[in-house]
């Protein structure tokens, strides 16, 4: 994204690699590894998966379109986006859920990010002890919930502020398109190891054996929110990247891929995680601190797993660094573009914010966690809202909008890389649009506050 230093230049990424390899980036990090496992644990497992998987490729993949097709045909942000192809009506009021969002998630994604920072000096200085359930579960406490994750969130979002400061973000990206593949690379060969945990079949059947009974209003819920969360989409991040896609990139395959790609890290997740949950007796209905407690135990009984533990959790600090550094933009754009601000003070404004809801959600676990809104912690509350609300009800504006009133003669010029390929999808792509995911949506939101 190297343009986003210079929004007068605007560059395009040079290949067709490069553009998916960003995608993909920005849209493999914690959300596969951390919080697919989590909700998919709380939500029965098997019932979960399937409709996460329906909701990837029926509302997820057309929203994908979607964003793509506003960004790449205006070239800007998604306050511009908006503006340019509807001047007259206030659509562009959809930015603001993108930004309230935006700052929501990187308050909590921080905190994370800090536990796998902690986890990686940890590991690499050799005191991660895992070796039996008790001290395991003590140490993991020990980490997370005294003060000490505030050290970490604040360390992490200093890294993700020296990135974006020091407009290093290229050299990031380019880091990033060897390491992620090596990540990948690493899940598979976890993945394989699975099948040498004594209840691996437990575990699996846990994940792939729906229990449609089990498919209540949150489940779907929490599915359609991780189908978004997981994608990077509703925030208009999507959109940001589709603004630097050359005109032969192909819109269609492009999203398709990375709906793929990103699910199959997600399944990777979990065939790594949930053999070595029933194995070792954990709950999986731990919540957010699940993967945490699970992985180190997976790496103690591999030889040389102090070694496998720092290579993991650096891997996954960078992966959420990428995804921390898309997601900055979104507000650091609006403070430059609607607010006339500087970009170091754009910068420095939302980075105190994320600081702000970091600190709140990095005490979750410790001394604030018996402060709840609604029956949840701080760190729940604004997982919760920006998930499940925020990122569902901007995809569906962002969908009504490409659907109703985008021409459909430049759906079609942006889908077939103007003229240059044939996408015989069209019509379907459109009725998604209009009708089939904001009604999908809308019905779950529906049925989730217990209308339906
Ligand atoms: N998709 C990323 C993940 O899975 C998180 C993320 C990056 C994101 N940018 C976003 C989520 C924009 C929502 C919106 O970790």
């Amino acid at each position: 994204m190297e343009s986003l230093q210079n929004k007068k230049e605007r560059a395009v990424f040079a290949t067709k690699f490069a553009a998916v390899a960003t995608t993909v980036g920005s849209a493999v990090g914690l959300g596969n590894i951390w919080r697919f496992p989590y909700e998919a644990g709380i939500h029965g497992g098997g019932a979960f998966l399937i409709c996460y998987m329906a909701f990837v490729f029926l509302i997820g993949v057309p929203v994908l379109c979607s964003e793509f097709i506003m960004g790449r045909q205006t070239r800007s942000n998604i306050f511009g986006a908006y503006r340019k192809l509807h001047p007259r009506r206030p659509w562009y009021l959809a930015g603001y859920i993108g930004i309230l969002a935006s700052l929501l998630i990187l308050s909590f994604y921080s905190v994370v990010a800090g536990w796998t920072i902690e986890y990686f000096t940890s590991s690499f200085l050799g005191n991660l002890d895992f070796s039996d359930t008790a001290t395991g579960h003590g140490q993991f406490m020990e980490m997370t919930t005294g003060w000490r994750p505030v050290i970490w969130t604040i360390i992490f979002l200093l890294c993700n502020f020296l990135i974006l400061a020091g407009g290093v973000t290229k050299g990031i990206e380019r880091v990033c398109n060897v390491l992620m593949p090596l990540l990948f690379v690493i899940l598979i060969a976890f993945c394989i190891n699975s099948f040498t945990m004594p209840k691996f079949q437990e575990g699996l059947s846990f994940l792939f054996r729906p229990d449609f009974s089990k498919i209540t209003p949150s489940v779907l819920l929490g599915a359609l929110g991780q189908a978004f969360f997981s994608l990077s989409l509703g925030l208009g991040c999507m959109m940001t990247y589709a603004s630097y896609f050359s005109n032969n990139t192909r819109l269609g395959r492009t999203a398709v891929t990375t709906a793929m790609l990103d699910s199959l890290v997600a399944i990777l997740a979990g065939v790594i995680i949930f053999p070595a949950v029933f194995s070792f007796g954990i709950s999986p209905e731990a919540g957010p601190t699940l993967v945490f407690e699970v992985l180190p135990y997976i790496f103690n009984q591999l030889p040389g797993g102090a070694m496998w533990s720092s290579l993991f959790f650096l891997l996954l600090f960078l992966a959420s660094l990428t995804s921390t550094v898309s997601m900055s933009e979104i507000s650091i754009t609006y403070f430059c573009e609607e607010k006339k601000m500087s970009r170091r003070k754009a910068l420095t404004v939302s980075s105190l914010i994320a600081l702000c809801g970091g600190l709140l959600c990095a005490l979750s676990f410790g001394p604030l966690s018996t402060v709840k809104l609604g029956g949840m912690t701080f760190f729940d509350l604004f997982d919760y809202c920006s998930s499940n609300i925020c990122l569902p009800a901007g995809g569906m504006i962002c969908s009504v909008f490409t659907g109703w009133y985008i021409k459909r003669s430049i759906i079609q010029k942006q889908m077939t890389d103007h003229g240059k390929y044939r996408f015989r999808m069209i019509g379907l792509l459109v009725f998604c649009l209009r009708y089939v995911c904001p009604t999908a949506i809308f019905l779950i939101f529906l049925n989730s506050i217990g209308i339906l």
